[in-house]
């Protein structure tokens, strides 16, 4: 390895960063960002098409951001909302109840991450309750700390037990057909007659549109049926909007495709706008259970809320949720129409710009190798383009990019996945420089 080479930001992550808290999808190392682009090291301009995992939905370095953040840091008003009210913290909470749905009295709690706002709203739910299993999906992620972690059916968590008494549902695939909605209904049915009896069971938490497992759209009507069902017994209903709420999928929340009155609904990532910011928002008999119940000192800070009400604002002012959805649907449509070039695209799928594309054997219908859905990933960014890939077989590409995505944004976009298909097909990528990228 030549000095330039030893010395650069990639080389010097490998060096110190920890790998447990990796998922790097390609060498892209960044050293700025503009607009829908990361800039990396010597300056190539790297077009988004995941927002960095979601939360970057106004691209970077808006202005407006930049300037709440500076002004919230000019004049910090504490660094601690456990410890004392400060003005963004509260608006924000404000605003959130105004533009999430929801009836009688309700309280928000401010978290740093998607993976502590489903902790909390776990632990707040089975204190609040007295019931203490939970219902959650094969497929579902909802988060990395222990209570997000152990109500997670993704195969990534495998390394660690589910949570006990869990009931893990499958996730009905239109595309796969693996299960349908009507069987998970007739399972869950069954489960609740015989080993899982619903007075046992504080919630169900749900997905609106699975996103790591797969970018998999649920049929219509099986999430309010599910919801039917639950309400029958009591039993509370959390909808985790981390990935997909805040605009990305054409409606501010993603639930109201699917027609749910959630009772906790989970937000992060995009409620940051790449600061560290979740919330759990819920019922006030749930979430005023008792003091001191869910502390974390720096969560709700003055300086990631105001980020927050910026983002919030954003949605509202610059119409991003219908540039998402317009947007979106032309991404849909473009790569439905690659999809007559190359038979490895099984399955477009998606609602705005939450996109899933399943990649196949177009003999035989099955799932790629990863190492193929990974050469494509690798290909693209080297071609100028970053996204990543998820699902339980590693074979969809996730696109998440910022909700300010251009149409003509679209059409480089869709230039490049074409470009890598060709290149991953010819066999211009070799296994050994994928190796270090394929990630789960
Ligand atoms: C649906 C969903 N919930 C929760 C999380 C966890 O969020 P975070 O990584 O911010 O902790 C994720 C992360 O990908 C997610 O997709």
């Amino acid at each position: 390895m030549s000095t330039a080479e030893s010395s650069s930001l990639r080389a010097r992550d490998a060096r110190v960063i920890a790998n447990i808290g990796r998922l790097r999808f390609s060498p892209l190392a960044v050293v700025g960002g503009v607009g829908n682009r990361l800039i990396e090291e010597g300056g190539r301009q790297v077009l988004d098409l995941s927002a960095s995992c979601g939360p970057a939905i106004l691209g970077y370095s808006h202005a407006g951001l930049a300037a709440a953040v500076a002004d919230a840091c000019k004049s910090m008003a504490g660094a601690s909302l456990l410890a004392y009210p400060n003005e963004n913290a509260v608006a924000l909470a404000e605003e959130l109840l105004r533009i999430t749905p929801g009836s009688g009295e309700r309280r928000v709690w401010f978290g740093h991450s998607g993976s502590d706002a489903n902790d909390c709203a776990m632990r707040v739910l089975q204190a609040a309750t007295g019931r203490s299993r939970f219902i959650s999906f094969i497929g579902s992620y909802h988060g990395n700390l222990s209570g997000s972690m152990s109500i997670s059916g993704h195969t990534a968590m495998t390394h660690s037990l589910p949570r006990a008494g869990l009931l893990l549902l499958p996730y009905p695939d239109p595309y796969r057909n693996n299960f349908t909605a009507d069987e998970v209904l007739k399972l869950l049915d069954y489960q609740f007659a015989t080993t899982c009896p619903p007075h046992q069971v504080a919630a169900v938490f749900l997905e609106p549109l699975m996103s790591d497992g797969g970018l998999i759209v649920p049929p219509p009507g099986f999430l309010k049926a599910l919801q039917d069902r639950c309400r029958k017994h009591g039993i509370r209903v959390v909808v985790d909007e981390v990935k997909v709420g805040l605009g990305r999928t054409g409606k501010i929340h993603c639930f109201e495709h699917e027609g749910l009155e959630p009772d906790v609904v989970v937000f992060g990532k995009a409620l940051g706008g790449g600061l560290p910011l979740s919330a759990v928002v819920g019922p006030k008999e749930i979430m005023d259970h008792a003091p001191a119940f869910a502390l974390q000192t720096t969560a709700g800070n003055p300086v990631a809320t105001a980020a927050g009400r910026v983002v919030l604002r954003a949605l509202k002012e610059e119409g991003l949720a219908a540039n998402a959805e317009r947007v979106g649907n032309a991404f849909m449509h473009g790569l439905r129409a690659l999809g007559k070039d190359h038979s490895i695209i099984g399955n477009v799928r998606g609602r705005g710009l939450a996109v899933g594309v399943e990649l196949i054997d177009g003999n035989t219908g099955e799932p790629v190798p990863v190492v193929t859905t990974a050469k494509i990933i690798y290909r693209a960014y080297q071609l100028g383009a970053a996204f990543v890939y998820v699902g339980l077989r590693g074979n969809v590409l996730e696109f998440t990019p910022p909700l300010t995505l251009t149409e003509a944004e679209v059409g480089e976009a869709l230039g490049i996945i074409d470009q890598a298909l060709r290149d991953v097909i010819a066999g211009r990528v070799s296994d050994a420089e994928v190796a270090p990228f394929m990630m789960w």
